[in-house]
């Protein structure tokens, strides 16, 4: 082709990037990889190859983790963990800040060999993935050097378990490492297993820094190793990125273990544009939204939502743009879409596309290479909401659309989801985005952009796309516990008695659900005694239907989410008010019910605590993260929404008012059941919120056993989150049963904690109160 013809077609030439150094690396390894354990490789075992998807070429042969593997991971990681932490912000922080500088130095071959491994263009390995990753340990470096300082009262959780998926498999392991390492603990990773290379050249890398044997370890295998690792008795911590459904299956294993966990799952984000957005840009969003990575990005912009007059033109425009993809060899610097990661995904994802039926599906007119996993940029218009191809992740380069009329309807389609990891929103209008960003049931919304991360700013989602965050100051107390050994609290037994009447006229306590004393469905009572046996009065024996109840009515009360945090404020100082005007017959109740003099003490804690969350209620604000893109992340605070709360039964009235204060003053709805011994004072606070101007719904009290309870609530779909601070030993129930809709716990809480203290009250109680939404905006100079 003369230069002449070359300027006249505008094609691109192939430009690609030389594999010589990546796969020299791999035949310095020997080709066999074992494990990276206690600062060492491994003998190769048995095994598995890892290929190249764009060509089927094999790469290296890695090893399956046996158990005594796995065994020996995590005492290397337990041994080194103790002395690692106690090397101090500073020297942990040289250690993260060598290994940033070591991944920069070597960040060619990194991009590189991710791509060969994983298929993704090396445009984005080189100039996205790496970056991030190298990002991501300065940013923890930092963290570490300021741990002693801003977090005084955390330590590290210990020896944390690490499972990473393959659509970012050094990035995703940088989420993981960094914060861990910079917060004290070790850990054991494991890497996806059509992925493992680049997590065992950051092993190399690990050893070249002189990171301390048994810091970092890393296993391969497949699933089946996960769940050794996720099983393990010497972890303290899973962290898991990956599909719903093992998401799911590892709540199930880790639940009453003690460990902690996050989990970031699917999603199928919605990607809205307004009739008044800049189009073009818009389109050029999409493409980094669904077709950046091949679509196998969790927070892909995968269900596109076009108001409606604007929609031919959009779909035109964007066809037009689809056409103009390249795709071809990943390692081709003009390459817009490389290799899926393997022929199955291909396959997965054909068959689900095949099945559909409905709407029009239109194909990039682009020329699949031969020979390895591609899949062709797709589109597919004129679904309804409920269509399968809307509802599930297809985890690929497939965009589904459908149309919108009004703002409103944009956020009804939107959030017609199970999943609720992210969201992009498309207008000039500043008032419209800001208006509709926060109505998103995401954990993330861009305005004017997808597909933005950096370390500075929280990520992760609700509802089943699963819960906690990576990056920023909260993904950092994920790595962390308060400091001290708590004790654990032993069972509470009600008192007994034999009977007899209830001294003057009968008081008949009932069910407080929908600001509505109610009687409980089963038609039972309970006889409360005081220590002498003498029968203080009767209390309802709540049931799954009156969970039911109380949850429908918590949902008809949305609007408090909504009220202002002045506003919430004032109905807690109401509260206190209203308390202390019956301090005196509060506390002859409690004193009678426990046989203990605490009566006085615990309503002045009662009435103080009411105060402390009128403060926090409108200030707790959220952070404005400065984040190295033209713009800023927002960390908002947003209410969990309604939560399910076992309440302490050593402290009748305080530990009611403890959680509700929290949840009220966050926006939240609670079902709270009271203590399961000494029930009555929490009857009787039901008058205090009748006459306080709480609105209907937004505390319901149940009395009853919290055993019968606390799997009715954990397993209820429209429960967002279950709190425990029972001693009849719950937790391990409720973590089984939450697995369901995936929603958070705060549970193992039962330890002899001082309620009328500082134990009782602050952060730990705002942030299980609150879901963290960054919002990007952009805003520049
Ligand atoms: P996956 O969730 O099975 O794999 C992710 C990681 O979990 C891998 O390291 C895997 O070995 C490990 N794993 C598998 N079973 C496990 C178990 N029982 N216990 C502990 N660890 C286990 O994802 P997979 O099969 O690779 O992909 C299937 C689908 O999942 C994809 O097509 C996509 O829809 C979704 N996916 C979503 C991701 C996300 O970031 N949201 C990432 C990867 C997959």
């Amino acid at each position: 082709m003369s230069v002449r013809e070359i300027y006249e077609s505008m094609d691109y030439g192939p430009a690609p990037e030389s594999a010589a150094e990546a796969l020299a690396w791999l035949v310095d390894q020997g080709d066999r990889f074992g494990h990276f354990i206690n600062g060492v490789f491994t003998d190769a075992g048995d095994g598995f190859t890892s290929c190249n998807p764009a060509t089927g070429e094999v790469l290296a042969t890695l090893t399956q983790a046996t158990q005594a593997d796995v065994d020996a991971a995590v005492a290397a990681a337990r041994k080194a963990q103790p002395g690692w932490a106690r090397l101090g912000g500073h020297r942990r922080a040289r250690h993260l800040y060598a290994l940033a500088r070591l991944i920069q130095k070597n960040a060619r071959l990194f991009a590189v060999l991710e791509t060969l491994d994983n298929g993704k263009p090396i445009r984005e390995s080189r100039d996205i993935d790496i970056p991030l990753v190298h990002r991501h340990f300065y940013y923890h470096a930092g963290m570490a050097q300021l741990m002693e300082a801003e977090l005084p009262d955390q330590a590290a959780l210990g020896v944390c378990g690490q499972i990473v998926p393959w659509n970012f498999p050094l990035l995703m392991l940088a989420w993981k490492v960094a914060p861990a390492l910079a917060m004290g603990n070790t850990v054991v990773l494991k890497p996806a297993e059509y992925t493992s290379l680049t997590a065992l050249l950051f092993a190399d890398i690990c050893r070249m820094a002189g990171l301390p044997n048994g810091v970092v370890n890393i296993v391969t295998g497949d699933g089946a190793v996960g769940e050794m690792i996720t099983a393990h008795e010497g972890i303290d911590k899973i962290a898991f990125t990956g599909s719903t459904a093992v998401g799911r299956r590892i709540r199930e294993v880790t639940a009453g273990s003690g460990k902690a966990l996050t989990l970031e799952l699917g999603g199928k984000s919605a990607y809205i544009v307004f009739d008044d957005a800049d189009l073009d840009s818009a389109v050029e969003g999409l493409v980094d939204a669904i077709w950046f990575n091949q679509g196998q990005v969790c927070c892909a912009g995968s269900r596109l939502l076009v108001q409606e007059g604007i929609a031919d033109r959009f779909y035109a425009k964007l066809t037009v743009r689809m056409d103009k993809l390249r795709i071809g060899n990943p390692l081709d610097k003009t390459i817009d879409v490389g290799a899926m990661v393997d022929a199955e995904q291909v396959a997965r994802i054909s068959e689900m596309v095949d099945r559909n039926t409905v709407g029009q599906r239109r194909v990039a007119d682009v020329v699949l290479p031969d020979g390895g996993a591609f899949y062709p940029p797709t589109l597919i218009t004129g679904l309804a909401p409920s269509d399968p191809l809307m509802q599930e992740e297809i985890f690929g380069p497939v965009l589904v659309g459908t149309t919108f009329r009004t703002p409103a309807e944009a956020i009804e389609v939107a959030n017609n989801t199970r999943y609720g990891l992210a969201a992009s929103v498309w207008s000039e209008n500043v008032n419209l985005a800001l208006d509709i960003a926060p109505k998103l049931a995401a954990g993330v919304v861009w305005v004017n952009g997808s597909n933005m991360f950096d370390a500075a700013a929280g990520f992760g989602g609700v509802r089943e796309s699963g819960f906690g965050r990576e990056g920023g100051w909260e993904g950092l107390r994920a790595y962390t516990r308060p400091i001290g050994k708590a004790k654990a609290l032993e069972p509470i037994e009600a008192f007994g008695g034999a009977g007899g009447g209830v001294p003057g006229i009968d008081r008949t306590g009932k069910l407080y659900i929908g600001g509505k004393q109610t009687r409980p469905d089963g038609g039972y009572s309970r006889s409360v005694y005081g220590k002498s046996g003498k029968l203080l009065g009767q209390v309802p024996v709540a049931n799954r239907k009156d969970v039911r109840n109380a949850v429908e009515a918590a949902r008809g009360a949305a609007g408090w989410a909504r009220s202002s945090g002045h506003g919430r404020a004032q109905i807690l100082y109401y509260m206190a008010e209203n308390l202390s005007a019956r301090a005196e017959e509060f506390a002859d109740r409690i004193n009678a019910m426990t046989g203990k003099r605490q009566g006085k003490k615990e309503v002045e804690s009662s009435i103080s605590r009411l105060f402390t969350y009128a403060a926090w209620a409108d200030k707790y604000d959220g952070r404005v993260h400065g984040v190295p893109i033209r713009g800023v992340a927002m960390a908002m605070h947003q209410p969990v929404g309604i939560i399910g709360a076992l309440c302490a039964d050593d402290a009748p009235l305080l530990g009611l008012i403890s959680v509700i204060g929290p949840a009220m003053a966050m926006g939240n709805r609670c079902v709270v059941v009271a203590s399961a011994p000494y029930p009555l004072a929490a009857l009787e606070f039901v008058q205090v919120l009748e006459t306080s101007d709480v609105p209907a719904g937004v505390v319901n009290v149940l009395t009853g056993s919290h055993a019968e309870l606390a799997p009715h609530l954990a397993a209820h779909g429209e429960v967002d989150s279950v709190w425990s601070f029972s001693s009849s030993g719950v937790s391990s129930e409720i973590e089984r049963a939450s697995a369901g809709n995936l929603k958070r716990t705060w549970v193992n809480n039962a330890v002899d904690r001082d309620w009328m203290g500082v134990e009782g009250e602050g952060h730990a109680f705002l942030e299980a109160a609150t879901e963290v939404k960054n919002i990007w905006v952009p805003y520049g100079e």
